[in-house]
């Protein structure tokens, strides 16, 4: 059984596959309206979302298959009343898929363990495989190319965006730069790091994490930055990270420092004053809302590959 739980598990080949599989999706979406026919997707939600939510229900009903909204404040699992467990044994009963965004990356994990049918992993706490699938979409459409780019993120190294970061760009030969502040509650986490610099060393790129900002964007041809306050963030940490991240923002100054044919990245939601300022997100190398687009063409395809998967694995079986 196949699932999307985080990039470290996919193949480069993998990975290759379903961005160009999402490219002719974009291209010639007619030829895949009945992708999904019959086949329905449960979507459950512990954290907000608009780009997640929006774009994997559109792309269902584009395929032609249908996609049920499960917020756990609702559930008797959001009620304490049913284990993780025996809520995956039922609804694989009922539904082909299951994507899920919730806090603890250790309960999509013990999903994709019990789950008969795929599992995509719409956001933990600690990765976010559908947005950097996305992202390097539209970072191979903009540059026409991923092999030899370097990618400079500032800001927040540790979390989910960030380690799914890590792991795609090593994957796909891109180095990449994090610029973030000293200390374990804002550096990426240190077994990621570990993989993505082995990953690297086969593919002789770089993986550096840098507490100065200039070194981390000098060069880039792509520069991403993400919220400083995670939907996991408490509300009461605001002024300390504000504090700590300020001079990781991705301002004029600093955007100097790229390349100039560099493009501005953030996954969003986006502050406009704190990760960067507003002329840099409104700005002409801004490519954000593209970025957000590319996550319905490639969820798209993530969807089709996995169900194809399961169908050959079924077919296997039987
Ligand atoms: N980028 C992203 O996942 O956005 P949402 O939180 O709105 O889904
Ligand atoms: N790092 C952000 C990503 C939002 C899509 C968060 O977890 O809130």
């Amino acid at each position: 059984m196949q699932h999307l739980i985080d990039l470290n598990e996919w193949t480069a080949g993998q990975i290759r596959d379903v961005i160009a599989l999402a490219r002719d999706i974009k291209k010639k979406p007619a030829r895949y309206v009945n992708a999904m026919r019959g086949k329905t997707l449960l979507m459950i939600f512990e954290k907000p979302s608009l780009r997640t939510r929006v774009s994997f229900e559109t792309g269902v009903t584009q395929l032609g298959g249908h996609a049920i909204f499960y917020d756990t404040g609702t559930s008797p699992l959001g009620a304490g009343k049913e284990s993780m467990y025996d809520t995956v044994k039922t609804v694989s009963r009922y539904v082909d898929m299951i994507m899920a965004r919730l806090f603890e990356h250790a309960k999509i994990e013990e999903m994709a363990r019990e789950s008969s049918v795929p599992v995509i992993n719409a956001l933990t706490n600690f990765a976010h495989p559908c947005q950097i699938l996305g992202d390097l979409l539209t970072i191979q459409e903009k540059k026409r190319r991923l092999k030899g780019l370097t990618l400079a993120y500032l800001g927040d190294g540790n979390n989910n965006v960030t380690h799914s970061l890590l792991y795609g760009c090593s994957k796909m030969g891109i180095h990449i730069r994090v610029g973030c502040p000293p200390g374990r509650e804002y550096k990426p986490d240190a077994g990621v790091v570990r993989e993505a610099l082995r990953i690297a060393r086969r593919l002789k790129t770089a993986v550096k994490i840098t507490r100065d900002p200039r070194e981390a964007i000098e060069g880039a041809d792509v520069v991403y930055t993400d919220s400083w306050m995670s939907y996991h963030v408490p509300t009461l940490k605001l002024n300390e990270r504000v504090k700590v991240f300020t001079p990781f923002q991705v301002n004029a100054a600093l955007m100097k420092l790229a390349r100039k044919d560099a493009i501005f990245m953030n996954c969003l939601p986006a502050l406009r004053g704190y990760e960067q300022t507003a002329e840099v997100i409104d700005g002409p190398q801004s490519v954000v809302f593209d970025q957000a687009e590319n996550r319905l063409h490639i969820q798209k395809a993530i969807m089709i590959k996995l169900l194809e998967q399961r169908r050959r694995g079924v077919e296997k079986k039987g």
